[in-house]
């Protein structure tokens, strides 16, 4: 589904970030990704979300090798991809909802589906009353929801999450987690980047754990 392989990354040349990664996420697994903060959890899913490219290495994604595709085939694959973005990512000049529809909207679905779907979700996420308010008036945990709501909406082949719950209190934190799992359970790749080591401890599911660039501990 996605495999790393010898991956290196850079934003200034000579100072690599991620110097010799190799990951490979089969279809249907459920990974966290752990490790200081700088430690590059953050580029490594700029990668996997074909944000960024890298600077050496292969990435397969969905059996195409993206680290040759040109840019113009990318959306395609993105399109596959939910992502919540550690800072969330929601756009300022559009409302909760439109925020959330977007992946939808992307994707040509009807706009009475889309209403419906959004409605329900938002509902999920306890953010109904926020529908047509824009992201400046939430609270960070609640621009996490919304964040979060966006990326589950097409129900993505893979879902990355980028410390989905770090504004969230405990109850709340395990409640998404077991969206995540239920998601798994219906097919999603999920990869779960925290550094919440007692969250992480919960579930019984393989820990990625970057530091200094690469992968040390592929396992408890
Ligand atoms: N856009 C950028 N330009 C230059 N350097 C960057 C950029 N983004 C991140 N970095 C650097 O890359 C390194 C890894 O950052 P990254 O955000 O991937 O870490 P992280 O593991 O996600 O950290 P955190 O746990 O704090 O979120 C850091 O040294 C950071 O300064
Ligand atoms: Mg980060």
């Amino acid at each position: 589904m996605l495999d790393l392989q010898h991956v290196a990354m850079e934003y200034l040349p000579g100072r690599p970030v991620l110097r010799d990664v190799n990951v490979h996420l089969a279809k249907g697994s459920f990974h966290f990704l752990t490790g200081p903060s700088g430690a590059g959890k953050s580029s490594l899913l700029s990668l996997m979300s074909l944000q960024h490219r890298a600077s050496k290495g292969m990435i397969t994604m969905f059996g195409k090798n993206v680290t040759a595709m040109p840019r113009e085939e990318m959306p395609k694959l993105r399109r596959r991809v939910g992502l919540v973005l550690q800072d969330y990512g929601l756009l300022p000049h559009l409302t909760i909802a439109e925020n959330v529809a977007l992946p939808l909207k992307i994707a040509g679905e009807p706009a009475k589906q889309i209403a419906d779907k959004v409605r329900e979700l938002l509902e999920w996420v306890e953010l109904e009353q926020y529908h047509d308010v824009r992201p400046a008036l939430l609270s960070g945990g609640q621009k996490q929801r919304a964040a979060i709501a966006r990326a589950v909406i097409t129900k993505p082949d893979i879902l990355l999450a980028d410390e989905p719950t770090g504004n969230l209190d405990a109850a709340l934190s395990l409640r998404f987690m077991y969206l995540f799992e239920a998601l798994n359970k219906g097919g999603t790749t999920v990869l779960v980047a925290s550094h919440d080591e007692h969250l992480i401890s919960l579930f019984n599911h393989p820990v990625l754990r970057l530091q200094d660039g690469v992968i040390v501990r592929n396992n408890r």
